[in-house]
């Protein structure tokens, strides 16, 4: 009898086995786009038109038990300006102020949000001061889809963030699509609430559905992102063309911290472009994610993904690259070719100068997502000062990301170490050949900038 009930047990974890690794499977070919959309949503959470890359893994449970009700909560103006949608849920409505309240006040503990440290004492102040022309230099553009379980943690860091940079030299702008779940009730609701606190804020919500035509899903992606940016690039006389920040996040949760630690490290290293790093559970450890867009200098993905798919190696970052190993293992910024990893940070002069946009693969060009083609783009123009901090670690619900901070550390925890501050030795020119996986089983390498126009307005880096 004994035997027999273990023989089950045994089965019982060959099949929970057998479930995940279906799963994985399941989420790196949703990932890749490999899979038609077969469903009329997203299985998973994230992967609307936030990003291809955004998965998150699971929602939080404890969300769906929250039914506030709108007299707990201060902000009691919900009131929507301009409207966006006629007929909204009811229900959605009235749980948007516990929303609301829990985004502007970042003590308040109604959703169980990841935690964050005070951000390090001067490390940042000098961030916020204000242009000499008066001139707005940060602009935080956002894409959500069903969101509705990040919001407190996400919004409430950016708006940290912008109070602490002064809301006059900010702008917040979000575009919405699709969601059924609340998040287009607390972004409208907001409005209201972020123009009393003096925040600029642009709202539009968009129905593009990035997986609804097969082999669109980029192009789709790539225009949302670029309705995010337009505020900015249609009102390029509010921004200073010299010294404006985008700060561009997905669906993640993390600290005020990580966003000033990526803004501050694009000034402190003269870099174009910052990237944190993002981190799943797959299997038991954080596994980094974006792989697919992530490129070394030597033109190969952050960790080795061997033809039949498998992440067995994601443990085993920047492999074949020792030196970006080491700082990676002591937390030193590093230069790359790609990364987006959750979110990056970069200078908005070529956007403003309207030299570059998001955009999809033309016809034979290696296909990749819209951030590698970005990224592809800024190293053209100059723009090749391109880094990833990896004190900075985020993921696609809190309590991942709650994990990632604990396994790979924390702004605040990697200073306090006396690492993080070490200066990236910049190199002018990207490798030759880049990695193309536009499959995982069927990689090549191909040159860095096949498909660019030689440009006439060319910068030297
Ligand atoms: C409103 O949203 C709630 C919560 O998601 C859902 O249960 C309900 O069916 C929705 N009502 C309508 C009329 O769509
Ligand atoms: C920006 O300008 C373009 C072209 O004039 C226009 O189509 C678009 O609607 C504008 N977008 C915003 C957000 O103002």
């Amino acid at each position: 009898m004994f035997s027999s009930r273990r023989f089950r047990v045994l089965n019982l974890y060959r099949v929970a086995q057998l479930a995940l690794a279906v799963l994985a499977i399941v989420l790196i070919s949703l990932h890749l786009g490999l899979l038609t959309y077969p469903f009329d949503r997203p299985v998973v959470s994230g992967d609307g038109p936030t990003t291809w890359n955004g998965v998150a893994p699971e929602n939080d449970p404890s969300l769906d038990e929250e039914t506030p009700s709108i007299k707990d909560a201060d902000v009691t103006r919900i009131e929507v300006d301009p409207p966006l949608k006629d007929d909204g849920n009811v229900t959605l409505i009235q749980s948007a102020p516990a929303y609301i309240k829990a985004i502007m006040t970042p003590k308040d503990t109604t959703f169980p949000r990841l935690e964050c440290p005070v951000p390090t004492q001067g490390r940042y102040e000098y961030l916020r001061t204000p242009s000499k022309s008066g001139k707005r230099r940060y602009f935080f553009a956002v894409n959500l889809h069903d969101s509705i379980h990040i919001l407190p943690r996400l919004l409430g860091s950016i708006i940290e963030a912008i109070r602490f940079l002064g809301p006059a030299q900010c702008a917040l702008s979000i575009v919405e699509g699709r969601s059924d779940d609340g998040t287009l009730e607390v972004l409208e609701a907001l409005s209201t609430v972020l123009k009393e606190a003096g925040i600029h804020y642009i709202l539009k919500s968009d129905n593009k559905d990035p997986l609804g035509t097969p082999g669109e899903r980029i192009a789709k992606l790539a225009d949302l992102r670029n309705e995010a940016l337009e505020p900015m690039i249609n009102n390029s006389d509010q921004y200073s063309t010299k010294d404006t920040t985008v700060v561009f996040l997905n669906d993640v949760s993390l600290c005020i911290e990580d966003i000033l630690e990526l803004i501050h490290q694009r000034v402190y290293q003269k870099a174009d472009m910052t990237c944190g790093m993002d981190w799943v559970n797959l299997w038991r450890d954080p596994t980094f994610y974006d792989v697919w867009v992530g490129r070394g200098m030597n033109g190969d993905s952050f960790f080795e993904v061997p033809a039949d798919g498998s992440w067995d190696n994601a443990w085993n970052l920047f492999w074949n690259d020792l030196q970006t190993q080491d700082r990676f293992d002591r937390h030193q910024p590093f230069q790359v070719f790609s990364c987006w990893n959750g979110g990056a940070v970069f200078n908005a002069t070529p956007l403003l100068e309207r030299k570059i946009k998001f955009r999809s693969s033309v016809e034979g060009e290696c296909f990749q997502g819209e951030p590698q083609l970005f990224v592809k783009e800024l190293w053209h123009l100059g723009y090749g000062k391109i880094a990833v901090i990896p004190s900075v670690n985020v993921a696609y619900s809190d309590e991942r990301a709650r994990e990632a901070r604990m396994g790979k550390g924390d702004v605040t925890g990697i200073l306090l170490m006396g690492e993080g501050n070490d200066r990236v030795e910049w190199k002018a020119k990207p490798p030759k050949k880049v990695k193309c996986m536009h499959t995982y089983d069927a990689q090549e390498w191909r040159p860095w900038d096949e498909f660019l126009k030689p440009r006439t307005d060319h910068q030297d880096a």
